[in-house]
């Protein structure tokens, strides 16, 4: 299929197994452009990207969401993955989130175009939700008036997975 985009769509995943292998600079540099690249309602960009490769922070917010959503503590939110890119957005906007969800699968699609695999994980959120979430929100480099809105972790796939079904009936076509 001569349609790169359209088959980049097609092939993402969500992977949920990583390579104990770190995702580079340049790599990290070219997710940010991608993020950034996305479209935002009247151009506002209401959106606050942290990338994280802190480990520690890391094993801390996993640790935090699991607790609070009751999980055995063995599960990792982020399946160990070496790096997460945390979206929050900006409150005050009322495309706030739904402009966070195209820029994170922006980053979805870049990291698939790298060679690196993803999955967006909605369960961080409750390390934000948390009683602590507001200090831990400060750490991550979340602005003022800015709440999460998604998170995605990113690294080298160590297993594949076949795609969802798609629903067909989900779809009207007026002609
Ligand atoms: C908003 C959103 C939140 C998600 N949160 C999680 C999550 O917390 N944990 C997880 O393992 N997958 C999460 N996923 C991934 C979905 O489970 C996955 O996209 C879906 O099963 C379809 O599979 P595919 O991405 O391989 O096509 C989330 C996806 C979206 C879009």
């Amino acid at each position: 299929m001569d349609h790169p985009v359209i088959k980049a769509i097609e092939d993402r995943r969500s992977i949920r197994s990583f390579r104990a292998v770190p995702v580079t600079d340049e790599q990290v540099s070219l997710l940010e452009t991608a993020a950034l690249a996305a479209p935002s309602a009247v151009n506002y960009q209401p959106w606050h990207l942290s990338f994280v490769r802190q480990p520690a922070l890391l094993d801390e917010i996993n640790r935090t969401a699991v607790e609070a959503i009751g999980r055995d503590p063995a599960y990792n939110i982020f399946f160990h993955a070496p790096l997460v890119v945390f979206i929050a957005a900006d409150t005050s906007r009322k495309w706030g989130v739904l402009d966070s969800g195209i820029a994170v699968q922006n980053i979805a699609l870049a990291a698939h175009d790298l060679g690196l695999g993803s999955v967006i994980v909605g369960m961080a959120e409750a390390a934000f939700e948390n009683p602590t979430g507001d200090a831990l929100a400060l750490r991550v480099g979340f602005p003022a008036g800015h709440r999460f809105a998604i998170s995605i972790a990113i690294g080298v796939p160590a297993a594949g997975k076949p795609p969802h079904e798609n629903q067909p009936n989900r779809i009207t076509r007026i002609e």
